[in-house]
Parts: structure tokens; sequence; C-alpha cells
């Protein structure tokens, strides 16, 4: 008979239902960082765990299921301490930036790193030489008027630069068009700051060319400008011996020949000698051992006068270098359509 009071107890069905729904939680339990820890310590190990709630439940089991059901119980609480050990170790000894516990045993991804377009670097590389010699850098519109362009620097009406072939306007304003080139900062400098006046313009420019292996509709180009008083050619040619030594090795050598641009005068071509067969003739110096790489030439004083620096008083010179093919010679790259189609294969190579 049973005992008056005596409480039902759990039945062993309870029980087992209990214990094998806590094991698969401890089993399933993600353990990723320290608060998903701290979280498995108060659900399993804490005094008021579900563990212990079990625990205490022991008295209301049949006397002679006791030991059995303490025992399992015992148990599972084993390896909930196992499974919190275990992990604690583990996220202690990951160092981590993000507190997130990392597998070093995971296959590592290797991030793909970026890297400047070949015709950036080598403008950074024509800056950087300038800069050192303590030219100033400064900047102007790729959209301009036909004054910063043309008029000011000296273009005849009827100059041939000027003809809708070579120039890119703008339909409805005949006086707005895309700078043909970077010599239409010197005037925007010359315009703004006193002499003497030390300054490099780097940019984009554009023509109205076809496009082909060796000319493009833009391309970029950096003009120097110096002026002081008393500014020599010789000084000039010290300049760009320099600055072709740096750019292309101490062993480079260098070639004025008469030239002509409508904004200095005297002007010049310069070459170098070619840095592919080493002066012996190939197919990219034309079997001359000579490369053309700029253009330049002293001030025309009209250009002074029209930017109202005193010609009397002021000399000057001005230089003006095309990029990509400084970059086509440096790299041994023979196509300029490469620089601008985005092909990987070709970037790839400047990584
Ligand atoms: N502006 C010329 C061009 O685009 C290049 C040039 C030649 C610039 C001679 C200069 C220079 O400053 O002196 O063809």
């Amino acid at each position: 008979m049973q005992k008056c009071g005596y409480k039902r107890g759990i039945s062993q069905l309870d029980f087992m239902t209990n214990i094998e729904k806590i094991a698969a939680e401890i089993g399933q339990f993600q353990v990723e960082n320290s608060d998903q820890l701290e979280q498995f310590r108060l659900q399993f190990l804490s005094k008021k765990s579900e563990l212990q709630t079990l625990l205490s439940q022991i008295k209301e089991v049949a006397p002679e299921e006791r030991k059995a059901f303490g025992q399992q119980v015992n148990e599972l609480k084993q390896k909930a301490q196992d499974t919190f050990d275990i992990h604690k170790e583990r996220l202690e000894s990951s160092v981590t930036f993000s507190g997130r516990a990392e597998d070093y045993s995971r296959p590592v991804s290797i991030p793909v790193v970026g890297a400047l377009h070949p015709v950036s670097a080598v403008m950074n590389e024509v800056c950087t030489i300038f800069e050192n010699i303590g030219f100033e850098i400064v900047d102007g519109p790729e959209i301009e008027d036909d004054w910063h362009v043309f008029s000011a620097l000296n273009f005849a009406e009827e100059h041939p630069a000027r003809d809708m072939q070579d120039t890119f306007f703008i339909e409805l304003h005949p006086d707005v068009l895309l700078r043909t080139h970077t010599s239409s900062v010197q005037v925007r400098a010359m315009e703004t700051q006193k002499p003497p006046l030390r300054v490099i313009c780097p940019g984009r420019v554009y023509r109205n060319e076809v496009i082909t292996a060796r000319s493009h509709c833009f391309f970029h180009q950096m003009e120097a400008l110096y002026i002081a008083e008393n500014v020599s050619f010789a000084e000039m040619k010290q300049t760009l011996l320099y600055f072709a030594q740096e750019m292309f090795g101490a062993e480079t050598q260098i070639r004025l020949r008469p030239s002509y641009f409508p904004f200095t005068e005297p002007s010049a071509e310069m070459d170098i000698s070619c840095k592919i067969c080493g002066g012996k003739g190939c197919n990219v110096c034309k079997h001359t051992g000579w490369v053309e790489i700029l253009g330049c030439g002293m001030v025309d004083p009209n250009v002074l006068n029209s930017c109202c620096i005193d010609s009397k008083k002021y000399t000057g010179y001005a230089i003006g270098i095309g990029i990509e093919r400084m970059t086509m010679l440096k790299y041994k790259i023979n196509d300029i359509r490469l620089f601008s189609e985005n092909d990987m294969r070709f970037l790839e190579q400047f990584r």
C-alpha cells in the first residue's frame, strides 16, 4: 500500500527523455566565442543548470532506480564539463582579432591585391623625378576653352591643330573643347602665379585620332614649366639629361633635334638612346638607335605676354612628355590600346 502523501515518482521514461534531450543539446551546442562558452556553462554546469534540476529530482525516482539514474546524470555532467574544458582551452589558445575562434587548419584564402595601372605608375615616377628638383604639381580642367588650349599658346587662327580632326569640340559651344595637351595648364599656372615659377602638370588629354596600335583618342601627358629671370636653354638641357637618366638609367644618352611648336622658340624634340636594342638598331627605334620621347623649348615671349608676364624680364622653358610612350618603352609594350582595354591578363603583369 502506498504511503499517504507519497508523491508519484518521476517515471523512468520521463527521466530517459530528459537525459537524452540534454545529451543531444550538449553535443550540438555551438561554441565559437567566449559568449557562447558562458552560455554553455550557465545552461549545463551552473547551480541553476538543467542538469542540476535533473539531479534534484532524483529523490522523486523510485528507490530501486535511483542509483542507475544518478549514475547517468553524473556521466552527463562529466560530459558537459569535458566539453566545456575542451572549448575553453581551444578559445584561449587561438589569438583572433575579432574575438572569433579560428580554425588554423583551414585552407588559406589569399586576398587578391590590386596594383597601380602601369600608366599611373610611370606618371608617378615622372612626377617624383621633377618634384625632387623643386617642381610643384598643379592641376587644370580636361574640359577647356580655346584660350587656354590654343590662343594663349600662340596658335595662329589657321593652325592645323585647331582643325576639327584633331580636337573634340562641343557642338553647341565652339569655345568649349576637350584639351588636346596639358600645355593648357601652364597657361593657367602663369595666369595665377608670379614668377619664379616651377610647375608640373600631369593629366589626361584627348584627340580626335583614329585608334591604332600607336595612337589613341585619349592619353596622358606631363607638362613641365620653369619661368624665372635668366633661364637658359642650357639649363633646360641639363634638366632633360637628369630626367632621362633618372628615368631610364645612368647610361642613357639624349639628343635634341630642332623642331617647331607655336608656344616655344627655339623648340626641340628629345630622343634617348634606345633602351630595347641598346643603340644597335631595332624595330622600336626604326634602326636609328634613338627614340623620341618628348617636345621642349624656350617659352615664346608671346605666350608670356598673353599671360601677363613681362617677357623682357623673364624667360623660361617648357617640356611636354607623353606618358604612354614612356610606359611602352619602359615595359616593351607594342600596342597603346592595351592600356585601356581592362584585360586582366595584361594588367596582372604589373602586380
Ligand atoms: N603640347 C605639345 C603636344 O601636345 C607637347 C609639347 C611640346 C609641350 C613642346 C611643350 C613643349 O611644353 O615645349 O604635342
